[in-house]
C-alpha cells in the first residue's frame, strides 16, 4: 500500500499522539494548503483533508468501498479470529457494506428512525434526560460525562431498540470490549481473545431478542427490523444475518452523543456571551448543535478503501490503499466555510457540515441525535444555573484514530435549595 510518495506532513502527523491533539486544526490547515492528500507511513493510511475531495470520494462508489470499515488496526492473531468465527458474519454491518446490498438494509433502519418516529420519542427522551439530571442537580457539582453524557444516549438507544434498561451495564461491558478489538494501542492477545468472546456473547444476546420479537412483536426497533426482514422482498436474510444491525445502532448512537454533548457544553462554558445568548433564547440550541457538529465533529473521519488506482485532489491513491476521509478537516475548509476556526451559531451554510457524514452512509440516527442534544441542553441549562468549569479538573480527551472530543467534563452550578421540587418540568429560565 505504501507508495513512493514521501509526505512531510504524513511523517509528522500522528492522530494518536496526545501532544498533537490541541494543534490538530493547524495541522489540517497546513495539509489542506500544501499536501491535501497525504500518506502516513506509520499507519499505512492515506488522509484526505479538503471538503470537496472528501465529498468526491464519498460519491465515488465504483472507486472506493466501505466493505472493511471494521478492519482491525493490525491483523488479529489467529486465536482472536477463531473466537470471532464462533459468532455471526460481520458482513451486514451498515457501515461495513456497499450498495446494492447496503440499500435495502439502510432502508429498513431509516424507516424505523424517520422524522415522525423520532419526534414521537421526544416525551420519553425528555423523561430519561430529566431523571438523570434530577439525580445530580441538587449536588451543585458533577462530572457530566459519567452522570449525563454517557448514560443518556445509551439509555435512549436501549429504549429505542427494546433492550431492557437493566442490561445497560452488560451492554457497556460489551461495548467496551468491542472498542478494545479495534484499539490502535497494543493489546495482549489474551485480552483480545476475551474481547472477541464477549463480542460473540453480545451477538447471541441480540439474536435471542430478535427471536423473541419474531414470536411476540412489540413497538420497538428490534420488532421493526424483524418485520421488515420478512416483508421486504429485496432482503433475503435470516435473523442470524442481521444480529449486527442492532449492535451498530447501539454503538453508533452512543459515544458519538457523549462526545457531542460535552463539546457543546465546552463551547458554552468557554463563551460567556454564547452562554448568555442561548440561555436567553433556548430556541438557538439547535443551531448550537449544528455548529458543534461542524466545529468539532465526534466522528472525525471515516475509513474507506480504494478499489483501484484513483486520483484524488491531484494525487494518485494506489489500489487497495486504506484511506481516512477527514470530516474534521473538511469542516474547517475555508473553501466551504467562511472564518472556519470561529465557533459561530449563525452560519448560513452550517448544514453543509459532515458531522453526520454524507451520501450512502449518512447517519441513520441524525434526527434522534439532534433531539437528544437539544433536550439534554434545554434541561441542563434550565436546572443548573450559573454553570461553570471546575478549574482544577481539566476535561479528558478520547485517544482515538477517528473519534474526537472530551469524555469527561467537571462542572459546578448554583444548586437549588434542598426543598426544591424535582421530577417536574420547570419553566424555561430567561436570564
Ligand atoms: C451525536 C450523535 C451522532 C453522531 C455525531 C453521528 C455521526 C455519524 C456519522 C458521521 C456517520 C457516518 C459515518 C461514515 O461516513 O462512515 C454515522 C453513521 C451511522 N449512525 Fe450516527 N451519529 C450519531 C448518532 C447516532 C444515533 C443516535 C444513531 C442511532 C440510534 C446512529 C446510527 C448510525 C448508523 C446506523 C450509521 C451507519 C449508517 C450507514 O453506514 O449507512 N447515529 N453516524
Amino acid at each position: 500500500m505504501a507508495s513512493g510518495h514521501i509526505s512531510d506532513i504524513g511523517c509528522r502527523f500522528d492522530p494518536l499522539d496526545p501532544s498533537q491533539a490541541d494543534g490538530r486544526y493547524a495541522l489540517w490547515a497546513e495539509a489542506r494548503e500544501h499536501e491535501p492528500v497525504f500518506y502516513s507511513p506509520k499507519y499505512d493510511l492515506w488522509f484526505v483533508t479538503r471538503y470537496h475531495d472528501v465529498e468526491a470520494v464519498l460519491k465515488d462508489v465504483s472507486g472506493f468501498s466501505k466493505c472493511d470499515d471494521f478492519a482491525p488496526a493490525r491483523p488479529w492473531p489467529e486465536e482472536v479470529q477463531r473466537e470471532l468465527d464462533k459468532g455471526y458474519s460481520w458482513h451486514y454491518f451498515l457501515s461495513n457494506n456497499d450498495p446494492p446490498e447496503h440499500t435495502p438494509l439502510k432502508r429498513v433502519v431509516t424507516k424505523a428512525m424517520s422524522r415522525r418516529q423520532t419526534a414521537a420519542m421526544e416525551p420519553r427522551v425528555r423523561t430519561i434526560a430529566r431523571e438523570l439530571i434530577d439525580g445530580f442537580a441538587p449536588d451543585g457539582i458533577a462530572e457530566l460525562g459519567e452522570k449525563l453524557a454517557w448514560p443518556f444516549p445509551a439509555l435512549v438507544a436501549l429504549e429505542l431498540l427494546g433492550f431492557p434498561g437493566e442490561d445497560m451495564e452488560l451492554l457497556k461491558t460489551w461495548g467496551d470490549e468491542w472498542v478494545l478489538l479495534f484499539s490502535d494501542a497494543p493489546v495482549e492477545t489474551e485480552a483480545m481473545v476475551a474481547a472477541a468472546a464477549q463480542f460473540v456473547a453480545f451477538q447471541n444476546y441480540v439474536l435471542d431478542h430478535l427471536r423473541d420479537r419474531e414470536r411476540s412483536p412489540r413497538e420497538d426497533l428490534l420488532s421493526h427490523l424483524v418485520r421488515e426482514l420478512h416483508a421486504d422482498p429485496e432482503i433475503n436474510l435470516a435473523l442470524e444475518d442481521i444480529v449486527n444491525l442492532p449492535i451498530q445502532v447501539m454503538t453508533a448512537g452512543h459515544v458519538t452523543g457523549t462526545l457531542l454533548l460535552l463539546e457543546e457544553l465546552t463551547e458554552l462554558l468557554d463563551g460567556p456571551d454564547l452562554m448568555a445568548d442561548v440561555r436567553a433564547d433556548p430556541g438557538k440550541i439547535p443551531a448550537l448543535v449544528e455548529e458543534a457538529l461542524r466545529f468539532e465533529p465526534p466522528v472525525h473521519g471515516t475509513f474507506i478503501r480504494a478499489l483501484d488506482d484513483v486520483e484524488v485532489g491531484g494525487v494518485t491513491i494506489p489500489a487497495d490503499a486504506r484511506v481516512l476521509l477527514s470530516y474534521g478537516s473538511a469542516n474547517h475548509d475555508p473553501a466551504c466555510f467562511a472564518d472556519p476556526d470561529t465557533f459561530a451559531i449563525d452560519r448560513p451554510d452550517v448544514d453543509r457540515h459532515l458531522g453526520f457524514g454524507k451520501g450512502t452512509h449518512y447517519c441513520s440516527g441524525a434526527q434522534l441525535a439532534r433531539l437528544e442534544q437539544r433536550v439534554a441542553l434545554e434541561l441542563l441549562l434550565e436546572r443548573c444555573p450559573n454553570l461553570r468549569r471546575v478549574e482544577d479538573r481539566p476535561p479528558q480527551r478520547v485517544r482515538h484514530m477517528w473519534l474526537r472530543g472530551y469524555e469527561s467534563l467537571w462542572v459546578q452550578w448554583d444548586a437549588p435549595p434542598a426543598s426544591s421540587p424535582t421530577g417536574t418540568p420547570s419553566p424555561r429560565r430567561r436570564t
